[in-house]
């Protein structure tokens, strides 16, 4: 593989390919760095060609995956690659890798699509010989080592592979970039995951105890059955649940849960002390943003996530009008902001967002 190969790989959801091509198209060219995004549809994955030898490499120095609204991961990549020989694969993928640097771990994966997770068997079976040869090569520390990059060999189908490598610092942990949660029996919906997720994702581990801890007031516009308040409950926060339908029986017994039938939009706080603000309604992602920043203006919550569906078509241009809406808003109160947003594993036709007030 030449290291020098100017692409970037990219993971996502099937059918999102366009709007990560338009994603990555201008998020480069605010870096001043220029290419083309190729993809097939519903294949799970786009390929950022560079025009510049070296400028993939320094995109993934530049842009945090966190930034990347539809990436799962992002690897510094070379031309794909076809398997003439089937029986000798890993001859294949070694010669590829001549001038390679010394790689902490090997990753064999596939597309998130049904005809890609046909393949998470050949991964498999590659995997531990792979592994093997390239230990023999002295391509491959000794042991796991997780602060070099690590080398991914990316099937598209039984004959044909993309080989990159994920930079340390600036990749998803988790293979395929997604973060598998398990469903627990007594949430009232699968909803649930989406909030657990984006906790994961947007509030390091460390911080935890400091931002979301037991305690704390938290607000839930559109909350019912109750899978994101589920959420909250369980991790000791009290949560006022606003919406018009019917809240899990279970989680009102908890104590912890304060149910209004009322309009989130015009819901207000009863509490000063309220940290978290979470918003699951389905409506117009303008009509969502311009509510969450208001609140956040008004010091009515310091932090929020919620979700925004998204249109059929020029999704990204929607997210980034979203942020517009916020941007302005924020600034008319000269309050200084992070923000967030992902399409997340469990996200289907929405994304998530995450705000924090950081003055
Ligand atoms: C996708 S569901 C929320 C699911 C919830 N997060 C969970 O995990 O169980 C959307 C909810 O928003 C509520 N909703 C929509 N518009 C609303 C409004 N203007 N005010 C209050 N609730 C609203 C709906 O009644 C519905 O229960």
């Amino acid at each position: 593989m030449n290291m020098n190969t100017s692409a970037l790989l990219l993971y996502c959801r099937a059918g999102f390919e366009a709007d990560l091509g338009t994603e990555i198209v201008q998020k480069a060219a605010d870096l001043g760095i220029y290419g083309y995004p190729s993809f097939s549809k519903q294949s799970g994955f786009v390929l950022f060609n560079c025009h510049q030898v070296d400028d993939a490499p320094r995109l993934v120095k530049s842009i945090p995956l966190t930034d990347l609204v539809f990436a799962r991961q992002m690897l510094v990549c070379g031309a794909p690659i076809e398997f003439e020989n089937l029986e000798d694969r890993i001859g294949t993928i070694l010669a590829e890798l001549d001038d390679a640097p010394l790689f902490g771990d090997v990753c064999v994966e596939h597309p998130d699509t049904t005809e890609g997770r046909a393949l998470s068997k050949l991964c498999r079976k590659i995997t531990v010989p792979l592994r093997q040869a390239l230990r023999k090569s002295k391509q491959l520390t000794s042991k796991e080592n997780l602060k070099k990059p690590s080398l991914h060999v990316f099937f598209s189908s039984g004959s044909n592979a993309i080989i990159g490598y994920s930079d340390p610092s600036n990749r998803s942990p988790h293979p395929l970039g997604i973060l598998r949660l398990k469903f627990p029996s007594d949430a009232p919906s699968r909803s649930t995951l989406k909030l657990d997720e984006a906790i994961q994702l947007f509030i390091p581990q460390n911080e935890m105890s400091q931002r979301l801890a037991p305690s704390m007031q938290a607000v839930d516009l559109g909350s019912c059955p109750g899978g994101w308040t589920y959420q909250l409950v369980k991790r000791g926060l009290f949560v006022h649940a606003v919406d018009n339908g019917a809240m899990d029986a279970a989680l009102m017994e908890t104590g912890q849960v304060t149910y209004y039938a009322e309009d989130g939009f015009k819901f207000t706080p009863r509490k000063k002390q309220v940290t978290w603000l979470v918003c699951d309604m389905i409506e117009q992602p303008q009509r969502v943003a311009q509510l969450m920043a208001n609140w956040l203006a008004k010091g009515w919550c310091k932090e929020t996530i919620f979700n925004l569906k998204l249109p059929m078509k020029q999704r990204f241009e929607s997210v980034q009008q979203a942020k517009q809406i916020v941007d302005k808003t924020l600034q008319q109160h000269q309050m200084r902001y992070q923000w967030q947003a992902k399409h997340l594993y469990h996200d289907r036709e929405e994304v998530t967002v995450h705000i924090r007030i950081l003055n």
